[in-house]
Protein backbone atom coordinates (compact mmCIF):
# COMPACT_ATOMS: atom_id res chain seq x y z
CA UNK A 1 0.00 0.00 0.00
CA UNK A 2 1.41 3.55 -1.25
CA UNK A 3 1.91 5.63 1.84
CA UNK A 4 0.03 8.51 2.91
CA UNK A 5 0.83 11.51 1.12
CA UNK A 6 1.63 14.64 3.82
CA UNK A 7 1.90 18.19 3.22
CA UNK A 8 4.45 20.08 6.06
CA UNK A 9 3.70 23.97 5.40
CA UNK A 10 7.05 25.32 7.16
CA UNK A 11 10.63 23.31 7.88
CA UNK A 12 10.59 21.07 10.84
CA UNK A 13 13.49 20.23 13.31
CA UNK A 14 15.75 18.10 11.29
CA UNK A 15 15.07 14.76 13.51
CA UNK A 16 11.31 15.01 13.08
CA UNK A 17 11.47 15.75 9.04
CA UNK A 18 13.74 12.56 8.86
CA UNK A 19 11.03 10.40 10.91
CA UNK A 20 8.15 11.90 9.39
CA UNK A 21 9.69 11.08 5.85
CA UNK A 22 10.81 7.53 6.57
CA UNK A 23 6.89 6.86 7.77
CA UNK A 24 5.09 8.98 4.88
CA UNK A 25 5.28 10.65 0.95
CA UNK A 26 6.05 14.20 2.58
CA UNK A 27 6.40 17.74 0.86
CA UNK A 28 7.60 20.30 2.84
CA UNK A 29 7.20 23.64 1.93
CA UNK A 30 10.92 24.79 0.94
CA UNK A 31 10.24 28.19 0.77
CA UNK A 32 9.66 27.98 4.61
CA UNK A 33 7.33 31.10 4.11
CA UNK A 34 3.04 31.47 5.42
CA UNK A 35 1.34 29.58 2.54
CA UNK A 36 -1.46 31.62 0.39
CA UNK A 37 -4.66 30.29 0.66
CA UNK A 38 -5.07 29.17 -3.02
CA UNK A 39 -2.25 27.30 -2.21
CA UNK A 40 -3.64 25.84 1.12
CA UNK A 41 -6.81 24.90 -1.18
CA UNK A 42 -4.67 23.06 -3.55
CA UNK A 43 -2.87 20.94 -1.01
CA UNK A 44 -6.46 20.26 0.54
CA UNK A 45 -7.32 18.49 -2.96
CA UNK A 46 -3.73 16.84 -3.25
CA UNK A 47 -2.77 15.57 0.27
CA UNK A 48 -4.20 13.03 2.56
CA UNK A 49 -2.94 15.05 5.67
CA UNK A 50 -1.78 18.99 5.82
CA UNK A 51 0.20 20.21 9.00
CA UNK A 52 -0.13 23.72 9.14
CA UNK A 53 1.43 26.19 11.60
CA UNK A 54 0.00 29.36 13.29
CA UNK A 55 0.85 31.44 10.05
CA UNK A 56 -1.22 29.56 7.81
CA UNK A 57 -5.09 30.89 7.65
CA UNK A 58 -6.86 28.04 7.00
CA UNK A 59 -10.75 29.58 7.01
CA UNK A 60 -14.06 28.89 5.89
CA UNK A 61 -12.51 29.99 2.38
CA UNK A 62 -10.21 27.48 2.28
CA UNK A 63 -12.02 24.61 3.50
CA UNK A 64 -14.98 25.35 1.20
CA UNK A 65 -12.76 22.77 -1.31
CA UNK A 66 -15.08 20.04 -3.16
CA UNK A 67 -14.54 16.43 -2.05
CA UNK A 68 -10.94 16.82 -0.15
CA UNK A 69 -8.83 14.69 -0.36
CA UNK A 70 -7.17 15.72 2.75
CA UNK A 71 -8.45 13.98 6.13
CA UNK A 72 -6.79 15.78 8.83
CA UNK A 73 -5.35 19.23 9.59
CA UNK A 74 -2.74 18.14 12.45
CA UNK A 75 -1.70 21.57 13.46
CA UNK A 76 2.21 22.20 14.76
CA UNK A 77 1.13 24.22 17.83
CA UNK A 78 -1.16 24.42 20.87
CA UNK A 79 -3.51 27.43 19.59
CA UNK A 80 -5.81 26.89 16.73
CA UNK A 81 -7.36 30.06 15.89
CA UNK A 82 -6.05 30.09 12.59
CA UNK A 83 -8.05 27.14 11.49
CA UNK A 84 -11.79 27.36 10.95
CA UNK A 85 -12.71 24.20 13.41
CA UNK A 86 -16.72 24.61 12.38
CA UNK A 87 -15.37 24.64 8.52
CA UNK A 88 -13.38 21.90 9.01
CA UNK A 89 -16.09 19.57 10.70
CA UNK A 90 -18.66 20.82 7.73
CA UNK A 91 -16.20 19.32 5.63
CA UNK A 92 -14.86 16.33 7.16
CA UNK A 93 -11.73 17.01 7.86
CA UNK A 94 -10.33 16.41 11.86
CA UNK A 95 -8.31 18.91 13.13
CA UNK A 96 -5.61 18.29 15.68
CA UNK A 97 -3.10 20.49 17.67
CA UNK A 98 -0.19 19.94 20.17
CA UNK A 99 -1.12 20.99 23.72
CA UNK A 100 0.99 20.45 26.83
CA UNK A 101 4.80 20.24 25.23
CA UNK A 102 5.08 23.83 25.03
CA UNK A 103 3.42 25.10 28.00
CA UNK A 104 7.11 25.04 30.14
CA UNK A 105 8.66 27.15 27.13
CA UNK A 106 5.89 29.29 26.73
CA UNK A 107 5.69 30.27 30.69
CA UNK A 108 9.37 31.07 30.48
CA UNK A 109 8.92 33.26 27.36
CA UNK A 110 5.87 35.19 29.57
CA UNK A 111 8.29 36.03 32.49
CA UNK A 112 10.88 36.97 30.16
CA UNK A 113 7.90 39.48 28.99
CA UNK A 114 6.91 40.74 32.68
CA UNK A 115 10.79 41.17 33.46
CA UNK A 116 12.02 43.39 30.46
CA UNK A 117 9.12 45.58 30.30
CA UNK A 118 9.14 46.12 33.84
CA UNK A 119 12.30 46.35 34.09
CA UNK A 120 12.66 48.60 30.83
CA UNK A 121 15.30 45.85 29.61
CA UNK A 122 14.62 46.52 25.98
CA UNK A 123 14.50 49.88 26.07
CA UNK A 124 18.03 49.97 27.97
CA UNK A 125 19.79 47.71 25.53
CA UNK A 126 18.45 50.37 22.68
CA UNK A 127 19.90 53.25 24.59
CA UNK A 128 23.53 51.34 25.42
CA UNK A 129 23.75 50.10 21.71
CA UNK A 130 23.17 53.63 20.16
CA UNK A 131 25.89 54.89 22.76
CA UNK A 132 23.27 56.81 24.56
CA UNK A 133 23.91 55.79 27.98
CA UNK A 134 26.07 58.21 29.93
CA UNK A 135 26.80 56.06 32.87
CA UNK A 136 25.15 54.78 36.44
CA UNK A 137 23.00 57.67 38.14
CA UNK A 138 19.87 56.85 41.11
CA UNK A 139 17.27 58.36 38.57
CA UNK A 140 18.14 56.64 35.41
CA UNK A 141 15.93 54.46 33.45
CA UNK A 142 13.89 53.48 36.49
CA UNK A 143 11.53 50.34 36.06
CA UNK A 144 8.63 48.30 38.50
CA UNK A 145 9.35 45.83 40.96
CA UNK A 146 7.14 42.90 40.02
CA UNK A 147 8.38 40.95 43.28
CA UNK A 148 6.12 40.11 46.02
CA UNK A 149 2.97 42.02 43.58
CA UNK A 150 0.07 40.71 41.90
CA UNK A 151 0.00 38.36 39.11
CA UNK A 152 -3.30 38.47 37.11
CA UNK A 153 -4.12 35.89 34.80
CA UNK A 154 -6.42 35.84 32.15
CA UNK A 155 -7.48 32.56 30.63
CA UNK A 156 -6.37 29.94 33.78
CA UNK A 157 -5.24 27.07 31.47
CA UNK A 158 -2.04 24.84 31.21
CA UNK A 159 0.12 27.52 30.39
CA UNK A 160 -2.06 29.91 32.59
CA UNK A 161 -0.85 28.04 35.48
CA UNK A 162 2.63 27.35 34.42
CA UNK A 163 3.48 30.86 33.79
CA UNK A 164 1.58 31.12 37.41
CA UNK A 165 4.02 28.93 39.21
CA UNK A 166 7.26 30.92 37.90
CA UNK A 167 5.55 34.23 39.31
CA UNK A 168 4.22 32.80 42.17
CA UNK A 169 7.51 30.75 43.20
CA UNK A 170 10.02 32.70 41.27
CA UNK A 171 9.13 36.15 42.68
CA UNK A 172 6.85 35.83 45.38
CA UNK A 173 3.78 37.30 43.56
CA UNK A 174 0.02 36.37 44.74
CA UNK A 175 -1.70 35.09 41.67
CA UNK A 176 -5.26 35.60 40.91
CA UNK A 177 -6.97 34.48 38.01
CA UNK A 178 -10.16 34.43 35.56
CA UNK A 179 -11.25 31.82 33.46
CA UNK A 180 -14.09 31.73 31.25
CA UNK A 181 -14.93 27.82 32.40
CA UNK A 182 -14.88 26.00 35.65
CA UNK A 183 -10.82 25.75 36.54
CA UNK A 184 -10.43 22.34 39.39
CA UNK A 185 -9.18 23.68 42.75
CA UNK A 186 -6.14 21.41 42.55
CA UNK A 187 -4.90 23.39 39.17
CA UNK A 188 -4.91 26.86 41.36
CA UNK A 189 -3.38 24.81 44.77
CA UNK A 190 0.30 25.00 44.39
CA UNK A 191 0.16 28.75 43.57
CA UNK A 192 -2.80 29.57 46.00
CA UNK A 193 -4.02 31.29 42.85
CA UNK A 194 -7.54 33.07 43.97
CA UNK A 195 -10.43 33.29 41.37
CA UNK A 196 -11.95 36.64 40.34
CA UNK A 197 -15.87 36.22 38.85
CA UNK A 198 -14.70 38.74 36.23
CA UNK A 199 -11.84 40.05 33.57
CA UNK A 200 -12.69 43.40 35.31
CA UNK A 201 -11.64 42.05 39.22
CA UNK A 202 -8.27 41.12 37.69
CA UNK A 203 -7.17 44.61 35.53
CA UNK A 204 -8.27 46.33 38.24
CA UNK A 205 -5.91 44.80 41.25
CA UNK A 206 -3.06 42.95 39.46
CA UNK A 207 0.43 44.70 39.36
CA UNK A 208 0.92 41.80 36.16
CA UNK A 209 -1.64 40.86 33.79
CA UNK A 210 -0.59 37.87 31.51
CA UNK A 211 -2.82 36.99 28.53
CA UNK A 212 -2.86 32.80 27.73
CA UNK A 213 -6.77 32.78 26.24
CA UNK A 214 -7.37 31.21 23.21
CA UNK A 215 -7.74 33.63 20.40
CA UNK A 216 -10.13 34.13 17.54
CA UNK A 217 -13.32 35.56 17.34
CA UNK A 218 -14.61 34.83 20.36
CA UNK A 219 -12.00 36.58 22.22
CA UNK A 220 -11.42 39.58 19.59
CA UNK A 221 -9.74 42.53 21.28
CA UNK A 222 -10.85 41.89 24.93
CA UNK A 223 -7.96 43.74 26.09
CA UNK A 224 -9.43 47.10 24.36
CA UNK A 225 -9.17 51.17 25.59
CA UNK A 226 -12.04 50.64 28.13
CA UNK A 227 -10.45 47.56 29.82
CA UNK A 228 -6.92 49.19 29.62
CA UNK A 229 -8.55 52.28 31.77
CA UNK A 230 -9.61 50.00 34.49
CA UNK A 231 -5.55 48.40 35.19
CA UNK A 232 -3.39 50.26 37.51
CA UNK A 233 -1.12 53.07 36.01
CA UNK A 234 1.91 50.78 37.17
CA UNK A 235 0.58 47.93 35.71
CA UNK A 236 2.66 45.96 32.92
CA UNK A 237 0.53 43.74 30.64
CA UNK A 238 2.09 40.54 28.99
CA UNK A 239 1.09 38.83 25.99
CA UNK A 240 2.48 35.42 24.46
CA UNK A 241 -1.60 34.09 23.45
CA UNK A 242 -2.17 35.69 20.27
CA UNK A 243 -2.43 39.26 18.96
CA UNK A 244 -6.09 39.63 17.96
CA UNK A 245 -6.66 39.63 21.85
CA UNK A 246 -5.54 42.84 22.55
CA UNK A 247 -6.83 46.18 20.39
CA UNK A 248 -2.88 47.42 19.72
CA UNK A 249 -3.91 50.94 18.94
CA UNK A 250 -5.98 51.05 22.15
CA UNK A 251 -2.68 49.68 24.12
CA UNK A 252 -0.17 52.10 22.40
CA UNK A 253 -2.01 55.09 23.32
CA UNK A 254 -2.28 53.56 26.89
CA UNK A 255 1.43 53.19 26.96
CA UNK A 256 1.73 56.87 25.49
CA UNK A 257 -1.00 58.11 27.56
CA UNK A 258 1.12 56.69 31.08
CA UNK A 259 -2.36 54.70 31.29
CA UNK A 260 -0.06 51.59 32.35
CA UNK A 261 3.03 51.42 32.56
CA UNK A 262 4.72 49.03 30.47
CA UNK A 263 3.71 45.62 27.82
CA UNK A 264 5.58 42.87 26.79
CA UNK A 265 4.40 41.35 23.51
CA UNK A 266 4.94 38.29 21.53
CA UNK A 267 1.93 37.81 19.60
CA UNK A 268 0.36 40.69 16.98
CA UNK A 269 -2.62 40.59 15.04
CA UNK A 270 -2.04 40.30 11.45
CA UNK A 271 1.89 39.22 12.31
CA UNK A 272 4.21 39.40 11.42
CA UNK A 273 3.30 43.16 10.12
CA UNK A 274 3.40 44.96 13.32
CA UNK A 275 0.70 47.52 14.41
CA UNK A 276 2.57 50.85 13.79
CA UNK A 277 1.61 52.31 16.53
CA UNK A 278 3.26 49.77 19.21
CA UNK A 279 6.79 50.43 17.55
CA UNK A 280 6.23 53.84 18.69
CA UNK A 281 6.04 52.69 22.61
CA UNK A 282 8.20 51.61 25.29
CA UNK A 283 6.80 47.94 24.70
CA UNK A 284 8.89 44.95 24.55
CA UNK A 285 8.40 43.24 20.84
CA UNK A 286 9.19 39.70 20.28
CA UNK A 287 8.42 37.99 17.18
CA UNK A 288 6.54 35.25 18.86
CA UNK A 289 9.24 33.04 20.24
CA UNK A 290 6.94 31.35 23.08
CA UNK A 291 7.98 27.83 21.76
CA UNK A 292 10.81 28.47 19.96
CA UNK A 293 13.23 25.86 21.86
CA UNK A 294 14.97 23.21 20.28
CA UNK A 295 13.26 20.48 22.90
CA UNK A 296 9.98 22.03 22.36
CA UNK A 297 9.88 22.48 18.80
CA UNK A 298 11.07 18.56 18.39
CA UNK A 299 8.54 17.56 21.12
CA UNK A 300 5.63 19.39 18.99
CA UNK A 301 6.79 17.24 16.43
CA UNK A 302 6.45 13.96 17.58
CA UNK A 303 3.13 15.05 18.84
CA UNK A 304 2.08 15.98 15.55
CA UNK A 305 3.03 12.83 14.23
CA UNK A 306 1.49 10.83 17.08
CA UNK A 307 -1.53 12.67 15.43
CA UNK A 308 -1.00 11.34 12.62
CA UNK A 309 0.09 7.74 13.48
CA UNK A 310 -3.38 7.60 15.47
CA UNK A 311 -5.79 8.42 12.43
CA UNK A 312 -4.12 6.26 9.90
CA UNK A 313 -4.30 3.84 12.11
CA UNK A 314 -7.89 4.46 12.57
CA UNK A 315 -7.74 5.51 16.14
CA UNK A 316 -8.83 8.45 17.09
CA UNK A 317 -6.29 11.10 17.91
CA UNK A 318 -4.78 11.86 21.28
CA UNK A 319 -5.41 16.12 20.58
CA UNK A 320 -8.50 16.22 18.49
CA UNK A 321 -9.97 19.68 19.00
CA UNK A 322 -12.60 19.55 15.75
C1 LIG B 1 1.22 27.82 19.57
O1 LIG B 1 1.63 26.67 19.70
O2 LIG B 1 0.03 28.12 19.61
C2 LIG B 1 2.25 28.85 19.34
O3 LIG B 1 1.75 30.12 19.47
C3 LIG B 1 2.85 28.66 17.97
O4 LIG B 1 1.84 28.38 17.10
Amino acid sequence: MSKPKILVTRRWPEAVETKLSEAYDVTFNEADEPMSKDALRQALSEYDAVCPTVSDTIDASVLAVENPRTKILSSYGVGFSHIDTDAAKKAGIVVTNTPEVLSECTADLAITLMLSAARRAGEGERELRAGQWTGWRPTHMIGTKVSGGVFGVLGFGRIGQETAKRAHHGFGMKVIYYDAYPVAPEKAASTKAEARDSIEAVLKEADVVSLHMPGGKENYHLINAERLAMMKPNAILVNSARGEVVDAKALADALKNGTIAGAGLDVFEGEPKIPEPLLETNAVLLPHLGSATQSTREAMGWRVMDNLEAYFAGREPGDRVA
